[in-house]
């Protein structure tokens, strides 16, 4: 087997060509290319298929989770408690919406935020949680929403990576009442482009957003409040309703996927496999192993022509961009040492058991190696 890529769009999209290219072809045909009845369909079926009480079309993930938490009422001043391991745009959001990150460190299994270091994050200062579900595995959210219930703070959720995960059977991102979901081409449900949403139960807060996301107009050319241009164009919603339509049986592909590398990578030499809680049933969005020699291991896997990544390799208290936080290393031990130590196995719902087979027997053996 020649190769096999991290991820392979084309694979994707010669999967769903036909509804793609009808759905375009009605966006075409309508001559509505912005905030029209694509996005206006996508919004009511996001919410239905993700019970949530509503959802907000939105640009992009990062703009999702700044505006969800600017509806909130978060701003200059707050601090925000989140994860030091996570995509570097959890963190920019907070900034961008005026706020400042406070990172709190991992359960070591999940790494997923743990509920008693939030607590500890937790000052005066703390306007809301921000929890992701790192890899499409739900973060513990029991302990995390009744922090945030007794502080009298949102809770707003990352699920950018964990459309269709369950907590405890419930469906994430709007169990708290207020998520982001990014739609990026890599992520379970992708768009051809970039795009978002914010999902909601309060009506109110849905109001607000969907004037947030269009510059803070009532009606056109009235601005009450200073809002975003984020809106999700007609051609990526009616493409996302496709998405939409196939994304549990994709995720069902995902978790065989999962499995076939479990039962092969079971007691291969060093690699430590990602756990299941039993409150939660990820989304398999990333299948992430740990190995003490990472990049020696990762090295050798590309030399074979087999497509990895880490995610994340820097976490953010030690990024450029969050310096004047004043993060140290040593401070988010846990996050710090996963970081030097996780990496990403190929895995999409177009991914054949063969290349899949052919992933693990190389992980086995180079796992293995010590030279
Ligand atoms: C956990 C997480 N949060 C936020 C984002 C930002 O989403 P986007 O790239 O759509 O802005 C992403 C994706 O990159 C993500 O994985």
């Amino acid at each position: 087997m020649s190769g096999v890529p991290f991820v392979d769009f084309r694979a994707r999209v010669a999967a769903w060509r036909g509804e793609i290219e009808e759905a375009v072809g009605r966006v075409l045909d309508s001559g509505r290319f912005i905030l029209g009845p694509e996005g206006e369909a996508f919004e009511r079926e996001l919410a239905s298929a993700f019970g949530a009480g509503d959802a907000v079309g939105v640009a992009n993930g990062t703009e999702a989770i700044q505006l969800a938490l600017a509806a909130a009422g978060v701003g200059a001043g707050d601090d925000v408690v989140t994860s030091p391991l996570t995509a570097a745009f959890t963190g920019l959001a907070i900034l961008a919406a005026g706020a400042r990150p406070v990172f709190a460190d991992l359960d070591p299994v999940t790494l997923n935020v743990s509920p008693e270091a939030v607590a500890r994050a937790i000052t005066p200062r703390t306007r809301a949680l921000l929890p992701v579900h790192l890899y499409g595995h739900p973060a513990d959210l029991d302990p995390l929403l009744e922090l945030a219930r007794a502080r009298g703070i949102p809770l707003v959720e990352d699920a950018c990576q964990a459309h269709g995960a369950r907590y405890k059977g419930r469906m994430v991102g709007a169990l708290s009442g207020l998520g982001a979901l990014s739609f990026y081409p890599t992520k379970n449900l992708g768009a051809l482009g970039d795009g978002g949403a914010v999902l909601v139960n309060d009506p109110a807060l849905a109001a607000r957003l969907r004037r947030l996301r269009n510059g803070g107009q009532t009606d056109r050319y009235h601005h009450v409040e200073p809002g975003l241009n984020s809106r999700l164009d007609e051609m990526q919603a009616a493409i996302l309703r496709v998405g939409l339509r196939h994304l549990e049986a994709a995720n069902t592909r995902r978790r065989e996927l999962a499995a076939l590398y479990r039962r092969e990578l079971a007691g291969a030499d060093g690699i430590v496999l990602p756990a299941e809680q039993p409150y939660a049933r990820s989304n398999h969005h990333l299948f992430v192993v740990r190995h003490s020699r990472r990049d020696q291991v990762m090295a050798a896997l590309r030399e074979r022509g087999i497509g990895m990544l880490i995610h994340y390799p820097v976490p953010l208290h030690l990024q450029g961009a969050f310096a004047s936080l004043g993060g140290r290393r040593g401070d988010f031990p846990v996050a710090e040492k996963a970081a030097g130590e996780v990496f990403s196995l190929p895995l999409y719902p177009e991914l054949s058991d063969a290349q899949a087979l052919a992933v693990a027997a190389a992980v086995r053996e180079l796992a293995a190696r010590r030279t």
